[in-house]
């Protein structure tokens, strides 16, 4: 079987597939959004820390149990620790995609609509009226069909093209679509610093004022880290086990961490520069689907620059959905034998129902998690960042550090690179404080909703 699994086209396919999972609504909408509320700056250099040191790690170890064993989580688990209960930390990243992949289907959807709505000059009669904006969208958001209509459409799309496979689908939409989004987003951020004031965004995001970070936000930082890197499910996993022996993966490790930041970061400075320049306010809710769409039609060309930014989120989310629909995928094919189309329409299927919920959740008329005080929508978000993928992360760190072992890593690490400059203490430094910062975090999570006890406020 083995020698039969797909493989990547080349090197650089892999990593603008890798850093098309990374880069996603957690890069444009997320991050811009949780620095605007957690005093800018100060969350930015604490989420930056969090990536350079928990993610670097965790990316280069899911890549190496990827491609040691070229199997998807579960598999792989099994396979360099069989018999033994670590094949659940798989069966969670499974579990994991599920949950996410349910309400990013519906984010994946509103995105569309808001092409829609932009290419037809919907925008223009929200100038500048960002009470107007929050009601269309919340308009939309709590219908019953429209929304679903649409995540519907985002979500074939994105079973499309993982019926393609992995070298004719992911790999080849990840080639086209990764230097789109860099481009425009790149553009979106040149035409926010040169508008007058746009400057001012800049020093909101980057001029840190630590009186407003608070351990509420260090802990949204540290779990944004796994969102935003696709951490913790298994993703890198699998995407590493179609990898050939000679990819170099901690440089492979280093792009998708720089491609991913990079972009937060442009994503970051495109959207504070045009909110402070055109005098909105950078800590409203929603505000790439709020602040913008009053935004834009006050510039110059509005239209084409709103669009532009919709498009390249649509292919931002799409890029990331597609990785998240592959695990699931992955594991049917590698661990049931069911062929690829199979496990895509049918999974793709489930998991757009479940998101159908989400969606009713937002004000469409059913919320199931009505009991627990926030929407389901909300649930599945927060299930997945502050727990799954941070669990997931942790026992990833403690399998290697505790079963599988440093060295065989280190082995499969130093394939495919020229000069060894890894050595053991330095991965279990790095991958120690991984499981040691993300175990304390949830621990003090668990102890608060359990018992209201804060460790640290
Ligand atoms: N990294 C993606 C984003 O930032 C989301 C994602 C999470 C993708 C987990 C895959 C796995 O939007």
């Amino acid at each position: 079987m083995s020698n039969q699994r797909e493989q990547w086209g080349s090197k650089l396919g892999f990593i603008l597939a890798a850093s098309g999972s990374a880069v996603g609504i957690g890069n444009i909408w997320k991050f811009p959004h949780m620095a605007g509320q957690n005093g800018g700056a100060a969350f930015t250099l604490v989420y930056l820390a969090c990536i350079f040191v928990v993610g670097l790690s965790l990316v280069i170890a899911e890549f190496v149990i990827g491609r040691r064993t070229q199997l998807s989580p579960v598999g792989a688990f099994e396979k360099l620790a069989p018999g033994t209960n670590w094949k659940w930390v798989g069966f969670l990243g499974v579990a994991s995609a599920f949950v996410i992949l349910s309400f990013y289907g519906v984010v994946g959807g509103w995105i569309m609509k808001y092409i829609i709505i932009s290419v037809t000059g919907g925008f223009k009669e929200l100038a500048g009226d960002p009470a107007a904006a929050s009601s269309v969208f919340n308009n939309f958001i709590n219908g019953t069909w429209s929304p679903i209509f649409f995540q519907v459409i985002f979500m074939t799309v994105c079973i499309w093209v993982i019926v393609n496979g992995v070298k004719g689908g992911i790999e080849k939409w990840s080639k086209i679509m990764m230097p789109l989004i860099i481009i425009l987003l790149g553009a979106l951020a040149v035409r926010g610093m040169t508008l007058p004031g746009g400057m001012e965004g800049i020093s909101f995001l980057f001029k840190p004022r630590f009186e407003d970070l608070t351990a509420s936000s260090v802990v949204l930082a540290l779990g944004h880290s796994f969102f935003t890197l696709s951490l913790g499910m298994g993703t890198m996993i699998t995407y590493g086990s179609y990898l050939g022996r000679k990819q170099n993966l901690l440089n492979s490790a280093l792009w998708v961490i720089a491609l991913d930041t990079a972009i937060a970061m442009l994503a970051g400075i495109a959207i504070f520069t045009m909110v402070f320049a055109l005098g909105a306010n950078p800590e409203a809710g929603n505000g790439i689907f709020v602040v913008l769409p009053s935004v834009f039609p006050q510039l110059p060309g509005g239209t084409v620059w709103g669009t532009l930014f919709f498009v390249l989120l649509f292919m931002a989310a799409l890029t990331s959905a597609i990785s998240i629909l592959e695990v699931v995928t992955a594991y049917f094919i590698d661990q049931k034998g069911w062929t690829r189309k199979k496990a895509t329409i049918q999974f793709g299927l489930v998991i757009t129902i479940v998101g159908a919920f989400c969606s009713f959740s937002m004000g469409g008329g059913i919320n199931i998690t009505e009991f627990l005080g926030m929407s389901f929508f909300d649930f599945m978000d927060y299930l997945s960042s502050k727990y799954m993928l941070p669990i997931g992360g942790m026992l990833t760190a403690i399998f290697v550090l505790k079963k599988w072992g440093v060295d065989h890593f280190i082995e499969e690490l130093k394939i495919g690179m020229d000069k060894s400059i890894v050595s053991k203490e330095i991965i279990i430094v790095l991958l120690g404080i991984a499981a040691t910062v993300v175990g304390f975090i949830i621990i003090n999570e668990v102890l608060d909703i359990a018992f209201g006890i804060k460790l640290i406020q």
